[in-house]
């Protein structure tokens, strides 16, 4: 569900013309959807109700502060990776005691902060990374708290860059490893561990690995339970798929239903740590046709947005559905929809049928509310367009488009040249 339809063959987000958007901020540009933001983040809580977990939103998935409040507000904590996402937690004045830290390479500057900020614990990567952060505790007379990421090995279907739960993959700690840490945790006199972490990969849309990797989840936590340790959290990761194209990923009612036993079974505080499933399809990416060019063998769509802008499909050739503004009558022709960037790889769509399009007529690239923006660069020098968001009639940038003296902040010609 979400909240992007046409009325009257005009796109809308919520009671707003998406044109009217695009031509006020111009393109290209980024749209959120409050409701389907806070629709999406609901179905979860409800979904799971009965044990009322933890629901930190990834914010890797998008960082824009106002998307971030909106969540904050329906009690979201946040799964963070860097400290300067733990700066923008801390901008909006979100509860950092409900923030969990993952991330393979944490430096020591983002260590102090996030024991300063009382985060609720870090999701630790490796054993060298749990001997950093007790050393680091012990310096500030502190007992951190560590959930170990444990890596299940199991492989998800999904795309191999967005995989993370193999021995293949940089994250986690092997489950051998992970015993011999929880063995002898009298070697961490500066650690506090209270839970366990898994994540097995992104666009997961059958419950299999999950049930999978909670299976052995379970087995481990037996082990731990046996070595005398108690614990206080299962922190079971993100990755529910969403609907690009024509995927039938599981509801978050299916999802609840699979994996509640597991989860009960525990006896443990659950945190749950999505990402696109709230942001993903609660977000368009608005462009401009701007020529329509035929080379005799292929027809392409040249956009003002690029690949710069919106990586995923150049990235992990993923699929964006692609529907104008306005709806137009007539047939269709196959094209591709490329960007103005100096790569062949700046394509969105390759070989799609789309309406005649013209010099002017505005297109969404949907579901573009996850590793969009976030994932935005300013290769080619080029400024990154506003973020809006549209509440009910309401609408406001909530970042604004880069100008030419943004992108050349900090920078210089030396003296010596
Ligand atoms: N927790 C951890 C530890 C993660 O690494 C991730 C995503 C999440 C939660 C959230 O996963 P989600 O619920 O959003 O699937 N840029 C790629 C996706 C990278 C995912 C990275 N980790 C893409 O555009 O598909």
């Amino acid at each position: 569900m979400h909240d992007f339809k046409y009325k009257n063959n005009e796109l809308y987000c919520e009671n707003v013309k998406v044109s009217t958007i695009a031509r006020q901020v111009g393109t290209p540009c980024y749209i959120y959807s409050h409701n389907t933001l806070v629709d999406h983040f609901t179905k979860l809580q409800k979904a799971f109700a009965e044990i009322d977990p933890l629901i930190c939103f990834a914010m890797k998935a998008n960082d824009n502060m106002a998307v971030l409040k909106t969540l904050a507000n329906h009690g979201a904590g946040f799964d963070i990776v860097s400290v300067g996402e733990l700066r923008k937690v801390k901008k909006i004045k979100a509860d950092t005691r409900k923030v969990v830290f993952a991330s393979v390479g944490k430096t020591e500057e983002e260590i102090v902060e996030a024991i300063k900020a009382k985060i609720l614990f870090f999701n630790v990567e490796s054993e060298p990374e749990l001997v950093e952060i007790n050393r680091i505790a012990g310096k500030m007379k502190v007992k951190a708290p560590v959930a170990l990421r444990i890596n299940p090995d199991v492989k998800a279907a999904t795309h191999a860059k967005i995989t993370t739960g193999t021995l293949k993959n940089k994250f986690g700690i092997d489950l051998a490893t992970a015993h011999a840490i929880m063995k002898n945790t009298k070697k961490y006199p500066h650690i506090k561990f209270n839970g366990i972490h898994c994540h097995i990969g992104s666009q997961i849309i059958t419950k299999d690995p999950f049930v999978k990797a909670l299976e052995r989840v379970l087995e481990f936590l037996d082990d731990v339970k046996a070595d005398g340790i108690k614990l206080e959290y299962l922190d079971i990761g993100g990755g529910l798929g969403i609907i690009y194209k024509d995927e039938k990923p599981q509801t978050a009612d299916k999802f609840a239903k699979a994996v509640l036993p597991y989860l009960k079974k525990t006896g443990l505080r659950i945190v749950m740590e999505p990402g696109r499933f709230i942001a993903g399809n609660a977000g368009i990416f608005v462009t401009e046709a701007l020529y329509l060019k035929d080379n005799g063998v292929k027809k392409f769509l040249i956009v003002d947005g690029g690949m710069n802008d919106l990586a995923r499909p150049s990235l992990y050739d993923a699929y964006h559905e692609i529907v104008p503004l306005k709806k137009k009558a007539g047939k269709k022709i196959k094209m591709d929809v490329v960007g103005p960037i100096c790569e062949s790889g700046d394509v969105f769509a390759k070989d799609r049928a789309l309406p005649v399009f013209k010099k002017g007529d505005l297109l969404a690239i949907m579901s573009a509310g996850a590793y969009g923006y976030v994932m935005a660069s300013n290769y080619n020098v080029r400024g990154r367009g506003p973020e809006v968001m549209v509440k009910g009639n309401k609408f406001e940038i909530c970042k604004k488009r880069e100008t030419f003296n943004d992108l050349i902040r900090g920078e210089s010609v030396p003296n010596f040249i």
